[in-house]
């Protein structure tokens, strides 16, 4: 019998390691072992690195359940849509769809976004220098989200430590678990106030909503809100963070960027495809089958790999290259299939609306000539810091 192997043994570190380059390893594996299993806290969890792999795995929700992820995320978040299959996933993610739509993103968020990112901007564009991750990437989109849902401007900045804390759940559980509490506490005044007095936030639509006839639970609308923090907060700061990263690292691109800002556009997608923010997503097989080579046992966590996809070398010419003008729109940065990103026109929106204003505001935006960033993350991935300055 083969013996699995571990995180350890393969990137010497965890999946929440700040792992500086996984994709020398995740080139080796997609050559020798495509799918591997590996042992983990949790159980075994079987990592699919190629591309077709990774493709059908997301694609075929028959095999391969999204209901893998309550033992992961969903132990923090409650029961939400991203554990669900087929149409009480369909019915559920509607709910939300309109608030996300491209329609939303052409008439009321662009206001929004730009008031929050100007209004950051403006506490230190006079002072010459910013580290552009805590003081700006990490924030905004946190705040943005706070505004969609429809929580009180007053409470902003406790939502937004509760909402970090929150998100922190990875490097430290019980710091999470305590989070997801104070927020349940937090936001039930806010339902309650909701329930009566409907506005146009999201939070609102969730309490009014009806599936199949049913108003959603507490429980239901809290793990809505529970998910929306990471998943529209956590992510997108990161292809924020990268996307600046590869501006100020490179100075002919930046140069061709701020002349023509619709490059950021194929910036952004290159970055998805390059540094994908969200490496992978967990599935669970629902019967025994056979992926690969390899033989997978039903009620198994399976790993798509979407960072090792993204770099397939039978997918994408010179993978390791990051070039703006290749064809990538078939990069899985934003997942695949019927739990495709929910939020993908307001990460563009809100990505693209922070690189303007930061180009437009900050003359001779440059790095910090002992800056030391890295990109850094296994499971998620971005810059650990971006020290700037500008005149
Ligand atoms: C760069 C930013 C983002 C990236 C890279 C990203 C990536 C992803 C990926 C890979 C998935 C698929 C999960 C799976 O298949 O299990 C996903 C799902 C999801 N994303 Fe995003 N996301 C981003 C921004 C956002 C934003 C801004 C929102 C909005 C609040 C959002 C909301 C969601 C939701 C609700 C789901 C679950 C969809 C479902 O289960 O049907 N995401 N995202």
């Amino acid at each position: 019998m083969v013996e699995n192997t571990t995180m350890e043994k393969l990137f010497g570190g965890t999946m929440m390691s700040p792992i500086v380059d996984p994709y020398s390893v995740y080139g080796r594996l997609r050559k020798e072992v495509p799918v591997i299993a590996v042992d983990t806290m949790l159980g075994v969890n079987y990592l699919v690195t190629r591309y077709d792999d990774v493709a059908t795995v997301l694609r075929d929700a028959e095999r391969f359940s999204s209901r893998g992820n309550a033992r992961g995320i969903g132990m923090v978040m409650g029961r939400t849509i991203l554990e669900m299959d087929g149409k009480e996933h369909i019915r559920h993610r509607s709910i939300i769809a309109p608030f996300f739509s491209p329609l939303a993103m052409r008439s009321s968020m662009p206001p929004v976004v730009v008031e929050i990112v100007n209004e950051l901007i403006d506490k230190f564009a006079a002072g010459g220098a910013a580290d552009l991750v805590p003081e700006f990437t990490f924030i905004f989109p946190m705040r943005v989200i706070a505004e969609i849902i429809g929580v009180p401007i007053d409470d902003h900045s406790a939502f937004h430590r509760m909402a970090l804390d929150l998100i922190s759940i990875t490097e430290d559980p019980a710091k999470g678990f305590e989070a997801a509490e104070s927020l349940s506490i937090y936001l039930k005044p806010l339902i309650e106030r909701r329930r009566v007095e409907p506005g146009d936030d999201l939070l609102s639509k969730l309490l009014h909503a009806e599936v199949e006839g049913h108003k959603l639970g507490d429980e239901e609308v809290l793990g809505f809100l529970r998910l929306l923090l990471p998943a529209g907060a956590d992510t997108t700061y990161r292809l924020t963070g990268t996307c600046l990263w590869v501006l100020l690292d490179n100075a002919d691109l930046m140069g061709r960027v701020r002349e023509d800002r619709s490059l950021i556009d194929d910036l952004i997608d290159e970055v998805l495809r390059w540094e994908s923010p969200v490496q992978l997503v967990s599935r669970e097989t629902t019967c025994d089958t056979h992926l690969g080579e390899l033989e997978i046992p039903a009620d198994q966590i399976v790993s798509a790999l979407i960072g090792s996809a993204n770099r397939d070398e039978s997918h994408f010419d010179d993978p390791d290259l990051f070039d703006i003008e290749r064809n990538n729109e078939s990069h899985l940065g934003f997942g695949f299939g019927q739990h495709f990103c929910a939020g993908s026109h307001l990460a563009r929106l809100e990505t693209k609306t922070a690189i303007n204003a930061l180009l437009d505001r900050l003359p001779k935006l440059r790095l910090e000539s002992d800056a030391g960033v890295q990109i850094v993350g296994m499971a998620f991935r971005s810059p650990n810091r971006l020290p700037v300055r500008f005149d």
